[in-house]
């Protein structure tokens, strides 16, 4: 098969190593089915699935069905997080070498969900439990209890104070890497959200990896204004000091992977008054589009975004391909037009929530093709073929 390119780039299939598909436990607002059609419409080669689901990953049982409910349905390669609470973590050495494991994920501040660890006992417990690089929403749960107080029912998103708040992140980062000095465990904080963490983490290069997100990357505290419930997410968008300090992170080489942290809600969770209104915001299907667009706005260069979402998370997770230590070759590919202007809508979003914080932005540059295995799998916005998802493999686990 010969497939023209000509006047496109060709970049190594993209990655969200970070994504909430909601399953099993919420096919009203997501599935794996439609969530990774999402994906390939958007790009992307393969997404990394978060365990707070309903059950949540969080042992063999619940990760062997999960992994067994892939074929046929996921349309691009999945990657699996277990998550870590504090009653499995006898058995985490285990879970982590468990076929398609990606990494064991850790929150440490409260979310959708039940799965948290927040005391540095049994963080410290966690830690010893295994040698791969951990994942960990960093967020000081403590911290999180002690400003609820300050919440005034239904009162503006933009004045709730909690994105102003930088110590919470910051308190759990620090909380970490002290014990990942400890106990010499490598370390790979999500979500990182503040100047301060930023410039902390430049010290521990060598134990602890980081991802941006996109919407810390793109979003400011003028989306409170604009989107209302739909500008909340955990870590909150913050303002423009944060988004410059992480572009200049992405920049200087100390950020490692950037993800969407896709969390759908539905949109009566959405727009429930202020301190009930659901976090997590929709992006797996606009991360490419948008990435690109600040591609083109001179934000970063295409080989660094293909680092970024390509190689990047390869090495944090050690994700394989043909038993070399990457994503993105051998068939995975991603084309995209630089040249293409197209406008962000809510219809052409295929999660069943239904809605995105990026409708009406207009983006310059745009995927047209996604290639998964060999496999055309999206070509101008259509979805071919049955899904040919499969789990991805990862170093130090066992083949499934
Ligand atoms: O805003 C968030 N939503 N932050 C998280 O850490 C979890 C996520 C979700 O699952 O809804
Ligand atoms: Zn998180
Ligand atoms: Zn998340």
């Amino acid at each position: 098969q010969v497939i023209d390119c000509k006047g496109l780039h060709v970049l190594p299939g993209l990655i969200d190593p970070h994504v909430h598909l909601r399953d099993p436990g919420d096919a009203k607002v997501e599935t794996i089915g439609t969530g990774t059609k999402a994906a390939v419409l958007g790009g992307l080669t393969a997404v990394f699935d978060m365990p707070n689901t309903s059950p949540a990953i969080t042992d063999t049982t619940r990760l062997d069905a999960k992994r067994a409910g892939l074929a046929g349905v996921a349309h691009c390669d999945v990657g699996l997080y277990v998550g870590a609470t504090k009653t499995n973590i006898a058995g985490l050495a285990d879970l982590e070498h468990q076929p398609n494991v990606c990494a064991i994920k850790v929150f440490a501040g409260s979310s959708t969900g039940d799965l948290m660890v927040e005391d540095d006992e049994n963080l410290e417990r966690v830690m010893r439990a295994g040698r791969r690089r951990i994942a960990y929403h960093s967020e000081d749960e403590y911290r999180l209890q002690a400003r609820k107080p300050m919440f005034t029912p239904g009162m503006p998103h933009r004045n709730h104070m909690v994105w102003r708040d930088v110590e919470a992140a910051f308190l759990g980062t620090r909380r970490l890497m002290a014990i990942a000095r400890r106990t010499g465990r490598p370390a790979h904080i999500l979500h990182v959200s503040t100047a301060e963490e930023l410039d902390y983490l430049s010290d521990y290069r060598d134990i602890a990896t980081c991802e941006v997100l996109l919407n810390h990357l793109t979003q400011t505290d003028e989306a409170y204004d604009r989107l209302g419930g739909y500008a909340v997410m955990n870590p909150p968008i913050r303002d423009a000091r944060h988004l410059e300090a992480a572009w200049a992170a992405v920049r200087d080489g100390r950020v490692d992977c950037v993800g969407s942290d896709h969390a759908p809600h539905s949109r009566e969770a959405k727009e429930r008054p202020w301190p009930t209104t659901a976090a997590g915001l929709t992006g797996v299907q606009t991360i490419v589009p948008l990435m690109l667009d600040h591609v083109s706005a001179g934000r970063l260069s295409l080989p660094r975004l293909a680092d970024l979402m390509g190689t990047g998370p390869a090495r944090v997770y050690g994700a394989l391909n043909k038993g070399r230590l990457a994503v993105g070759y051998d068939g995975d590919v991603t084309v995209v037009d630089m040249k293409r202007q197209r406008t962000i809508e809510e219809s052409w979003i295929v999660s069943p929530c239904g809605w995105t914080p990026f409708a009406g932005h207009r983006c310059t540059g745009w995927p047209m093709m996604t290639i998964v295995r060999g496999n055309v799998v999206m070509r101008e916005d259509e979805v071919l073929g049955a899904p040919v998802g499969r789990p991805v493999a990862f170093a130090d686990t066992a083949r499934a």
